[in-house]
């Protein structure tokens, strides 16, 4: 299993690209599943997750095949006719779940397996269920697995959300363009990645208004056709990569990261004194002088602060002027890197959901072990200004959202490296 090994050392300098972003083609990829028609996506990550989402659309019969070395993918479902999403794939990304409307509109009726993803809460699936069953579908679970039909085919329906869940806003939405008549989603999710899957969908054919707002309308249509469409510049990678020269000092410029997705997050880091400007190319980041200063955080739907970017900050945290509060409100069970954190040295106090982080002047490199995605970025944030050498363990979280990180951010000065026991 592969390791992360980094030295801490001084300011970074450079640019880093921005790949596309992880969970907005997760939800794009499946609706190739709602046309007989190509749908091709360029721009696309290199990431296990999308390995495992192609794996799966394979699975039920799709045809997907990777060019540019992985960064378009051309899919095709016209001989897509299986509709049983399996344990073995499913369970490794909490995103398969996303096949299950696209599957519902399609053949009527659909059997995925109950997801998996990352340990960090319960991540229930009755929101997602709730609102297909307000569409006419019939749903229960069996031996782990949801099994829905419809009688006639989905039919749209006026459905509030209890909670603007995305991944059940993606469904729905789906789902609804090939249903009967018009749907009217309340308490939708607004987050860029339902608004980029919207924008590829009306490419498609489908007929939908109001995304980026509570209230998406769709008007089902017959049938949806191919299109090409890029994916949205990755915010979360951006927001990860934003805090390297904050943590580590110097200035980088990250090409195509874009200012407008983050607003929430660059207040906080404008709190922190570190100065975030607009390029012609994307956005430059630059610690102002001396010692970050503390803030206090609460994660929010978006446009609040993201979840996604709550251990990254965190990690910022660590070393800042003074006492942070962190408060962690969309999941459960989301500090899994303080206790890694404690390991290098941080003052972290963790009551339920909320974290109070008393900065030291500098942290100390460990052995600490990777429990989640975002936590194991967070972990290799913490090392680059870190006293000494980290070996981040267990890296496999890491691969699935972020792209050749150990290139990326040796490419701007920092000294890391991936070691392989096989090395
Ligand atoms: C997506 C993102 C994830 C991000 C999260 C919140 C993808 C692939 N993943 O996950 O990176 O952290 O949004 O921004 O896009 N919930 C229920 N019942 C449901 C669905 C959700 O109770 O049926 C709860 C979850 O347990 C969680 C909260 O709602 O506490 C947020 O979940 P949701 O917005 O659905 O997140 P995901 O779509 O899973």
């Amino acid at each position: 299993m592969d390791r992360i090994v980094v030295q801490g050392n001084g300011p970074l300098s450079g640019e880093i690209a921005i790949s596309g972003a992880k969970n907005a083609c997760l939800a794009l990829m499946p609706a190739t599943l709602l046309s007989e028609e190509p749908l091709t996506l360029t721009n696309a990550p290199r990431l296990s997750d999308i390995r495992t989402m192609t794996t799966l659309l394979e699975s039920l019969g799709a045809e997907i095949s990777t060019m540019q070395d992985g960064k378009v993918l051309a899919m095709s479902s016209h001989a897509a006719e299986n509709h049983v999403a399996d344990y073995d794939i499913v369970r490794k990304m909490r995103a398969s779940n996303l096949v299950l409307g696209p599957l519902l509109a399609r053949h009527g009726h659909a059997v995925v397996s109950l997801p998996g993803g990352c340990a960090i809460g319960a991540r229930p699936m009755d929101i997602h269920i709730d609102a297909l069953e307000q569409m006419g579908a019939e749903i229960e679970l069996r031996d782990g697995y949801l099994h829905a039909t419809t009688k006639g085919g989905l039919k749209g329906a006026e459905i509030p959300l209890r909670f603007a869940s995305v991944g059940a806003t993606e469904n729905i939405v789906m789902a609804a363009t090939l249903a009967k008549g018009t749907t009217v989603l309340s308490n939708a999710a607004r987050e860029p990645e339902i608004v980029d899957l919207v924008e590829c969908l009306r490419r498609m054919g489908a007929q939908i208004e109001g995304e980026g707002t509570d209230t998406i309308t769709i008007q089902g249509v017959d049938r949806l056709s191919g299109a090409t469409h890029p994916v949205v510049a990755d915010r979360i990678e951006t927001g990860t990569f934003m805090l390297a020269p904050a943590i580590a000092g110097g200035e980088v410029e990250l090409i195509g990261g874009r200012i407008n997705l983050l607003g929430a997050f660059c207040e906080k880091l404008d709190a922190c004194e570190i100065d975030v400007t607009e390029t012609e190319k994307g956005l430059r980041v630059k610690r102002r002088n001396g010692r970050v200063g503390a803030v206090d955080v609460v994660t929010e739907i978006f446009p609040g602060f993201p979840t996604d970017l709550q251990a990254q900050m965190m990690a910022l945290l660590c070393t800042a002027d003074g006492v942070s509060v962190l408060e962690e409100k969309i999941f459960e069970n989301r500090f899994m890197h303080a206790p890694e954190l404690i390991r290098m040295g941080a003052q972290i106090d963790v009551q339920g959901g909320i974290a109070t982080v008393t900065g030291v002047e500098r942290l100390r490199g460990a052995p600490v072990m990777a429990t989640d995605l975002r936590a194991s970025v967070s972990l290799i944030l913490a090392a680059l200004a870190a006293e000494g050498e980290t070996v981040i363990n267990r890296v496999y979280h890491l691969d699935r959202g972020y792209e050749r990180v150990e290139e990326k951010l040796g490419a701007v000065g920092a000294k890391i490296e991936r070691v392989s026991d096989n090395d």
